[in-house]
This record gives structure tokens, sequence and C-alpha cells, in this order.
């Protein structure tokens, strides 16, 4: 894959991803978005690799937001289609069978917060800032900034972040939900990456269910969703890794999950 605007190292089954536009803050334009849509599609059919781990370049940003430069310059009808390229480039991430992390090492804002939340687990840094500031320049957030964070935080956390567009910082973020971890700025790619191993070590069958599962039925009734989570236990129960790490167990000795 030959990529412009991303860095992609695969690593001891790792995937790094970095959005590589430093100098504009990592900010989203119709390349780099292109690219992380490709890259999401490789990465989840490329069995080399059991995750990803998603940051930014440079000391200041994840990513701060889409390419106002792009925004400036397109008319009524790019803004549903940007919409609905971001989106579904998002949902790739975020249905991803493999975890997905973000290392958020700076501003990540509007597409940049919206990317963050559509992975998995996020990582921050002590020097990042999240935001929808979309408001602030007659927009609204795009790319699932009215969904995914009303779902994380909370509706009338969101609406506050949402209508008020102020950043806030990575305690707040951690306070409320936003970043599952808070770490020093040097610490983070570190503790990251034990964050993925930790992960992959695990029966990758049993985490993609899991996330299924959740992603499902999410936005079911409770019988709906139980209903998904008693297929996917049925499921589970034809994977060797099960009858390994139930065997494992009873043996008192560390299971050796193979995928299948
Ligand atoms: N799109 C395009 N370029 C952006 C950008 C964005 N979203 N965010 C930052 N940049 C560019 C700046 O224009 C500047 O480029 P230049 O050096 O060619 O002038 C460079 O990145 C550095 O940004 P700068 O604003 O000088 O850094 P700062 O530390 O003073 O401020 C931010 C950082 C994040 C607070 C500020 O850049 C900002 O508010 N960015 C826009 C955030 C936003 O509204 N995102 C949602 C978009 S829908």
């Amino acid at each position: 894959m030959s990529l412009q605007t991303l860095l992609l190292e695969i690593r001891d089954g790792i995937a790094f991803l970095t959005i590589n536009r430093p100098d504009k803050l990592n900010a989203l334009n119709d390349t780099v978005v292109a690219e992380l849509h490709d890259a999401a599609r490789a990465l989840k059919s490329n069995s080399d690799v059991r995750g990803v781990i998603l940051t930014g370049s440079g000391p200041k940003a994840f990513v701060a937001g889409a390419d106002i430069g792009d925004l400036a310059k397109q008319g009524v009808l790019d803004g549903r289609n940007r919409a609905l390229s971001g989106q579904a480039m998002l949902r790739d991430f975020e249905t991803m069978g493999k975890p997905v992390l973000a290392a958020v090492n700076g501003f990540a804002l509007g597409g940049g917060c919206e990317l963050a939340m559509a992975c998995h687990i996020r990582i921050a840094s002590e020097n990042a800032r999240f935001g929808q500031p979309e408001v602030n320049l007659g927009l609204i957030p795009g790319a699932g900034g009215t969904q995914r964070l009303a779902r994380i935080v909370g509706m009338h956390r969101a609406k506050e972040l949402n209508l008020l567009g102020e950043m806030i910082d990575a305690r707040e973020a951690h306070r409320i939900g936003i970043a599952n971890r808070v770490v020093p700025a040097d610490r983070l790619m570190t503790e990251a990456r034990a964050l993925v191993d930790k992960l992959i070590a695990k029966a990758p069958i049993t985490l993609r269910l899991i996330k299924e599962a959740m992603n499902e039925g999410y936005d079911l009734d409770l019988p709906k969703g139980l209903a998904i989570e008693a297929k996917a236990w049925g499921v589970v129960y034809s994977t060797e890794d099960k009858t390994e790490g139930v065997a494992a167990f009873l043996e008192k000795r560390k299971p050796a999950f193979k995928g299948r």
C-alpha cells in the first residue's frame, strides 16, 4: 500500500498507524480519510496483524479535525458525501475484529475526537485535549460526534461539548469516560503497546465476538441484545480456543490461544 499521509509499520503482530501531517496538526483532508479507509480495510484482512495502534505525528496533535482549508473550498453537495465517507471509514475501524487502540498524543478535535471515539480503547497523554469545536465554525460534527459522544459520555455532557465547542483536558476526558487511561506523554506509546500486547494474547475470535455482540446489541432492546449474546456464546463453543482456555484453567496453566 503506498501512502502519502500515513506511516504504517507492522511489528510483532501490531500495526502502528500514524497520521503524518504534523505541520497541519494531522488535520483530515480527503487524502487522509481515503488512506485511513484503505488502511482499515487492509489491516482487517491482514492475518499478520492482530492489533492496531492509531496515533498522530509530532508532539502536539492526534488529529485537529477536518482540514478546514478543504472545507472552505467545498460546496453544498460535498457536505453529505464528506460526512458519509468519514463515517464509513470510522465504522471500518470500529467494527474491525482486532483490537484498535487510539494513542491520543495531543489535540483530538472534531474528526480527531470522532476518530478516537471509533477506536475500541483510548489512551491519552497528559497533554491531550478533546473537543467537538465544529459549532464555532458554523458546522456540526459530521463523523459521529452527535451520535457516539452521547453513547460514551451521556446525552447531557455530549450536548454541552457539541453546543459549546470547548476543549476539555485529558483528566476531564478521563473523568467523563472519553479517555480510558491517561499517562505521561513520554510513556504514551509504551503504555499503548503494553495494552495491545495484553489484548492480542487473548483468543482473537473471542475478542471479535465480544465486540460484535456489544456493537450489534447496543441499540436494541435488552431481550434482542441478549439473544445476540446467546448466539455468540454458542459460536464461541465451536472454537478450539474455548476448549484450550477452559482446559488451561483446570490444568492450572496459561492458555495458548491459536485463533481457531
Ligand atoms: N485544518 C487545517 N489546518 C489546521 C487545522 C485544521 N483543522 N488545525 C490546525 N491547522 C493548521 C493551522 O492552520 C496551522 O497551519 P499554518 O502553520 O500553515 O498556519 C498549523 O496547523 C498549526 O496550528 P496553529 O493554529 O498555529 O496551532 P495552535 O497551537 O496555535 O492551535 C489548535 C492549535 C488546535 C487550537 C488550532 O489549530 C485549532 O483551533 N484548530 C482547528 C480545530 C478545529 O476547529 N477542528 C474542527 C474542524 S471541523
